[in-house]
């Protein structure tokens, strides 16, 4: 894991992420398998997501003899997958974490504008909730500024957010627009093209998962 120059944001560059996301990468790969990988790179930034949960000591009996053993805390977790493309990384975190609560918040970047739209909030009740919003692309920053600032007006203080690639324009917009939320990539790409599209990217991610065009 490491921090990429000025901006604020983890990359989490282990060989098997990198190795899943170039197969992601590639045009001729179908939506199953796209999917499949969502599901598995999900779990392994999953992981060094959730390093930081707090652990209590818990008494308990092995075959052999009476031990005190850790088990994670009773902390609240919320994951809140931006609509549609956000889905696909919803059962990688609840393989990890299954007694998490999902949200959903409905965004869809207005093609011309390349603003997002909002069409749909629900969330889990808030109090003493950590949340993790997760969604496959940050590319303008425009989604997912927008999906932070929602779950901050419900009044929700610690939020993670957590991307498969990103692009600077985006990492620097959440930067700027929220400096107190920690972002996680699996790739830190080039750039953006004219439509706002990752450079190299993978393409639409949401078209790719649900194979819509
Ligand atoms: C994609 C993606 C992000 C957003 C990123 O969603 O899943 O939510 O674009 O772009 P941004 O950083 O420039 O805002 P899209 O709007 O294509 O909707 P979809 O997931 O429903 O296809
Ligand atoms: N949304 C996507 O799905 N892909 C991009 O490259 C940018 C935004």
């Amino acid at each position: 894991m490491k921090n990429a120059g000025d901006m604020q944001v983890q990359v989490i560059d282990h060989p098997l992420i990198q190795h899943k996301i170039t197969l992601m990468r590639k045009k001729e790969t179908g939506s199953m398998d796209f999917r499949q990988l969502l599901e598995e790179i999900t779990m392994l930034m999953g992981y060094e997501i959730t390093r930081d949960l707090p652990l209590e000591e818990v008494d308990i009996e092995t075959p052999i003899c009476k031990m005190k053993g850790k088990q994670i805390s009773g902390k609240k977790l919320g994951i809140v997958p931006v609509l549609r493309a956000g889905l696909g990384m919803v059962q990688g975190m609840l393989n990890l974490i299954p007694l998490a609560k999902v949200g959903h918040i409905g965004l869809y970047r207005d093609p011309k504008t390349l603003k997002p739209v909002e069409y749909y909030c629900k969330l889990p009740d808030v109090a003493d909730r950590d949340f993790i919003i997760v969604d496959p692309m940050l590319a303008t920053g425009g989604s997912a500024s927008e999906a932070i600032t929602l779950l901050k007006e419900k009044g929700i203080q610690s939020i993670k957010l957590m991307c498969l690639v990103a692009a600077p324009t985006g990492v620097k917009k959440v930067n700027k627009d929220h400096p107190d939320v920690r972002i996680y990539v699996g790739a830190l790409d080039d750039s953006l093209n004219e439509e706002g599209y990752i450079v190299p990217g993978l393409g639409d991610a949401g078209d790719r998962i649900f194979g819509t065009k």
